[in-house]
């Protein structure tokens, strides 16, 4: 089957519209520019729904400076090329304009959970991705909407929006795709230059060694980070951003690790801002 590309709302609708009799609908949100990290969401939704959605949308709104949603890589027709192959049904690639109707004035903030980490960097980041994916949940209406969990802040302030304002979508979280050196997949990575891609899996690296010592123990969070700050601190081509103990659920900053944590990192590699993070539990050792 060919996968239908639509740029408006009201064609989306209309194709969903006998589709819903079919059974139920999966969502991938994305903003393009897809990679193998975007595949494992497509694979995963086309395992549990009868229609697969993939949105492709550079949202203006999430970006906190000009020149990075300039530098965006939009790669719209290989896009389709990717979903076609993955069994997707339809693409919904509206323009800005589409999404953002004149006299657009509603801003989804999440509080607490948006505040820390990315969000303390990225000022209005969360409420705009908070913004984008409530507009699309309401478009699509799906039964499932797919998240990566690289984005684990992304992820749990999507997961408190749906809760707190009711929306009857499952969020499901992907596990993180990588390169075998262990670099988390991502639309940025093809912005390295030569020797910061050579650099870059300093960053799980320095996760790794984080989780091995909180399984090995550690309950301080400060002596965990410490101890990941030098291994990252040996790379001169990385600018740490900030490296953090927290909990799941709220992301808030942990004081002791007693239970399932996530160390979560952003670095800068030249003008390319990553993020990545691990998931340990403290009472698994
Ligand atoms: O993770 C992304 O690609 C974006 O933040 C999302 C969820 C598609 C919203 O624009």
């Amino acid at each position: 089957m060919t996968v239908r590309v639509v740029e408006t709302i009201a064609e989306l609708r209309a194709i969903l519209r006998s589709r819903r009799a079919l059974g139920s609908i999966g969502l991938v949100p994305t903003m393009g520019a897809l990679h193998d990290g975007h595949g494992r969401l497509i694979e995963t939704a086309r395992r549990r729904d009868q229609t697969v959605v993939v949105s492709v949308f550079v949202n203006p709104t999430q970006f906190n400076q000009a020149q990075d949603y300039e530098h965006y890589p939009r790669t719209l027709d290989a896009d389709i090329v990717v979903c076609e192959a993955a069994g997707v049904d339809v693409v919904f690639a509206p323009s800005a304009q589409e999404m953002y109707r004149d006299g657009f004035s509603t801003t989804i903030a999440v509080a607490r959970v948006s505040e820390g980490l990315c969000g303390r960097f990225r000022p209005g980041h969360f409420a705009g991705v908070a913004t984008v994916v409530m507009k699309l949940l309401q478009i699509v209406q799906p039964d499932r909407a797919y998240f990566g969990e690289k984005d684990a802040q992304q992820l749990a302030v999507i997961d408190r929006l749906v809760r707190d304002l009711n929306v009857p979508t499952e969020i499901v979280g992907v596990s993180t795709v990588r390169e075998p050196d262990g670099l988390a997949l991502s639309s940025r990575n093809r912005r390295l230059k030569q020797d910061e891609r050579r650099a870059a899996p300093v960053l799980f690296e320095a996760l790794q060694a984080a989780a091995a010592a909180v399984r090995a123990g550690e309950t301080d969070p400060i002596a965990v980070t410490e101890s990941a700050e030098r291994l990252i601190a040996r790379e001169p081509l990385v600018r740490l951003e900030y490296l953090e103990v927290v909990s799941v659920a709220d992301m808030q900053p942990a004081d002791r690790i007693a239970g399932p944590v996530r160390i979560a990192l952003a670095a800068w590699l030249g003008d390319v801002r990553l993020i990545d993070n691990i998931f340990v539990d403290a009472t698994e050792t």
